[in-house]
């Protein structure tokens, strides 16, 4: 199943030699002339056999401060390249370090899908930070509270299963990253990896326990309309075009009938991330899919792809339609226009001590 979808995904890039020459070509200059170096270096914290973590400690060191500590001794953090007694504190080349191991799993662990779990880790980031509620400043990525059946356990979240267990023994290599920050850098890497633009990130998410998980209702219901995705986005604090850029990273991955009910992938190169969705969605004809399913569309012409009622909407509604219009004419603008607003998703409720400016860019595999 997987490597049969694998050969239909390359087959289906074969065929559109233009459209991915431009793609690849759109991908460097947009990488070229948005990477910029690594942040400065954080402060190195000075090992001390005998320290003492008090909470005077704990405060110096940071949000990003591990702390590997048991009632004889302070131990060696495992998985770090600056190993150190006492108190730890990761530098950029310990998050790049964690960065490799994803990729090298990505592709290491290809027998998934249509050959990567890239989409299924960029759902996890997004689902991880899309709860946040700006009027209260609960609910985001901090805490990584989908590790709890509550929250795990919400339909919406079906399926995420898959790229928490992706995701485990990246944990256990490297112990003193935040769930938080790991699910959240993976979605980065996962989108970076797929051929997606550079997504500075940084760290300094906490984890949780499970009183922070959010209520069921937060992420959206694919059945419904422009009204509602306004709702649920404006609550996050996003606007218009800030949606439609959003809604791009539909581009990947596809909808599982064991998930969310409905079926099928929405574009021809589902690991790919391309603006290939909003052509789509203007250039295709659209028609309900008759079968016993949810209500969603296929495309007329190869009944292969999908779009559900909700990115329907996208074209419905004369204000998101300008920016679908946007993205689907100048694929540099909304791989520009698609790393801000993940930058700002990622980071939504998260109570940072560092700057914007502090923030990494990752180094892309074979780069
Ligand atoms: C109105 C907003 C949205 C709705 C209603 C929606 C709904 C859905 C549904 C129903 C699925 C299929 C799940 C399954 O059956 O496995 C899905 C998959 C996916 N969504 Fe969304 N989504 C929305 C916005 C977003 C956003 C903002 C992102 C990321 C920035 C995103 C990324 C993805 C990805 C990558 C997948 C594929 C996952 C996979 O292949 O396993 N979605 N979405």
């Amino acid at each position: 199943m997987a490597s049969a979808a694998r050969t239909f995904t390359r087959a289906a890039s074969r065929t559109r030699p233009s459209s991915s020459s431009f793609r690849l070509a759109a991908h460097n200059s947009f990488t070229r002339s948005s990477r910029r170096g690594y942040a400065s270096e954080p402060g190195s914290v000075k090992s001390n056999r005998n320290i003492l973590l008090g909470a005077g400690a704990i405060a110096a060191a940071g949000a990003t401060g591990f702390y590997f500590y048991n009632k004889k001794d302070v131990h060696m953090i495992k998985g770090s390249s600056d190993e150190t007694q006492g108190i730890f504190k990761a530098t950029k080349e310990d998050y790049q370090k964690v960065y490799d191991e994803i990729a090298r799993l990505l592709v290491d662990k290809d027998d998934y899908d249509d050959g990567s779990y890239g989409p299924v880790l960029v759902r996890l980031a997004w689902h991880a930070s899309g709860t946040y509620d700006a009027a209260t400043n609960t609910g985001g990525s901090n805490g990584a509270t989908m590790r709890f059946a509550p929250e795990g356990d919400h339909g919406a979240n079906a399926g995420l299963k898959h790229a928490r267990d992706f995701l485990e023994p990246v944990k256990e290599k490297f112990p003193w990253i935040s769930y938080s920050d790991l699910w959240t850098l993976a979605g980065v890497c996962a989108i970076q990896e797929m051929q997606g633009p550079i997504i500075p990130w940084r760290p300094g998410r906490q984890d949780r326990d499970v009183a922070f998980c959010t209520p069921d209702g937060r992420l959206p219901d694919a059945s419904k309309d422009q009204n509602h995705i306004r709702a649920i986005f404006g609550r996050m604090g996003f606007d218009d075009r800030e949606m439609v850029a959003l809604s791009g990273a539909h581009s990947l991955g596809r909808c599982h009938t064991d998930r969310s009910g409905y079926d099928g992938p929405w574009a021809f190169s589902p690991t790919v991330v391309t603006n290939e969705y909003f052509r789509l969605l203007l250039d295709e004809k659209w028609g309900w899919k008759k079968w016993n399913g949810p209500a969603q569309y296929e495309d007329q012409s190869t009944k292969s792809l999908m779009m559900l009622p909700t990115d329907m909407a996208l074209i419905k509604d004369k204000e998101f339609k300008k920016h679908v219009e946007r993205y689907a004419k100048d694929s540099q603008v909304f791989f520009k226009e698609f790393s801000d607003v993940i930058v700002k998703l990622l980071e939504l409720g998260v109570p940072f001590e560092s700057k914007p400016e502090d923030r990494i860019s990752f180094k892309v595999s074979d780069d």
